[in-house]
């Protein structure tokens, strides 16, 4: 086949590809020149300089939000902090029950929306993501997968059961969920991914190999999604989060640097609307320490026991 007539079929593809998913994100369009004449018209009726929140022009914010992992810890947090800035979003987890406590913060702009899921039903995905876009009202600008699993890991053990369900849950739900994602914004052309990693998957540790690897492989998959959709001005963050007071961490020993929930949140919502990050370490301090850690020779790191 000719170049001229291999790149008319990749044009062809492309163009067939992407009539096919308008009609599903049309209505998209309309809401946001929706929301960009009532934001203007706000703005410009307002008689001060100083704008309440909700009044500052959205045409650069997102709006609707898919949370995953969002019945407890960083993800509820996200799901308080993003119903506060406005945002309709959908709570996703296994627990309706703590799903069914997120309240939208007294005076937010937002909605929160919840289904019960399990991340390893890697085969509902797809069609539970359209239905959650369609009730967002048809498009869709931020997603965070935040679930995630730590089982304790004792030295001795080598347990292949608990290895593999840190990977289809921290990993394998990661790549699902984020799929779906990647495929509508590549279509809109605009939308954030936010993978919650770990600076835990900076090396591989003695004390929890299989969390390590399922951390690891998250920045490497986000780190390809981001080089394939950057042409698509697609932004995809990892976040490495150090300690973080959740159900995860609690009764640990050992763990320095605590920051809440509330505040881990506030900082990954930040680097999400900053597309000058790639990866965040939170607190950004835990930058300093992944470096070290990184250049620590493999004969001297086997020694530590970290
Ligand atoms: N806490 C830390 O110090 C720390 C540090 C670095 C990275 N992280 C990462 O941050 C993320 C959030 O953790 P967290 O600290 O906020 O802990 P957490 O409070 O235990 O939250 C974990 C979330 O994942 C959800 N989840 C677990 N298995 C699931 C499944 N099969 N299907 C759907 N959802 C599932 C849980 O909901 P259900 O149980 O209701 O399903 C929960 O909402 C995790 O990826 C974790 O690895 C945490």
């Amino acid at each position: 086949m000719s170049g001229a007539t291999k790149r008319a079929r990749e044009h062809s593809e492309t163009w067939v590809g992407y009539r096919q998913e308008l009609p599903r994100y049309r209505t998209d369009i309309s809401r946001w020149n929706r929301a960009r004449a009532t934001d203007n018209a706000a703005v410009s009726n307002s008689p001060s300089t100083t704008q309440p929140r909700t009044a500052q022009p959205r045409t650069a914010q997102p709006r609707a939000a898919i949370v995953v992992g969002a019945s407890s810890g960083i993800g509820a947090a996200l799901v308080r902090q993003l119903a506060a800035d406005g945002y309709d979003v959908c709570a996703i987890a296994r627990r309706a029950d703590k799903l069914s406590e997120l309240e939208p913060p007294a005076g937010a702009g937002g909605r929160i929306v919840t289904r019960a899921h399990d991340v390893t039903d890697t085969a509902a995905i797809p069609e539970l993501f359209e239905e959650i876009v369609r009730e967002l009202g048809g498009g869709l600008d931020l997603i965070v997968y935040a679930a995630g699993i730590m089982p304790a890991v004792g030295p001795e053990e080598y347990d292949t059961e608990k290895d593999l369900s840190q990977l289809e849950v921290n990993l394998g739900g990661c790549i699902a969920w984020c799929n779906e994602a990647a495929r509508l914004f590549r279509t809109q052309r605009r939308g954030t991914i936010v993978g919650i990693g770990s600076i835990a998957g900076d090396r591989g540790r003695k004390g929890s190999p299989a969390y390590a690897t399922t951390k690891a492989g998250m920045a490497t998959y986000l780190e390809a999604l981001r080089n394939r959709l950057a042409e698509a001005r697609v932004h995809v963050l990892t976040v490495k989060p150090g300690f973080v007071d959740t159900d995860m961490t609690r009764g640990m020993d050992g763990l320095f640097w605590l920051i809440s929930a509330d505040d881990a949140a506030r900082t990954i919502l930040k680097a999400a609307h900053n597309r000058f990050w790639s990866t965040r370490y939170v607190p950004l301090r835990w930058w300093a320490v992944g470096t070290v850690i990184r250049a620590i020779p493999s004969f001297l790191f086997r020694r530590l026991n970290i």
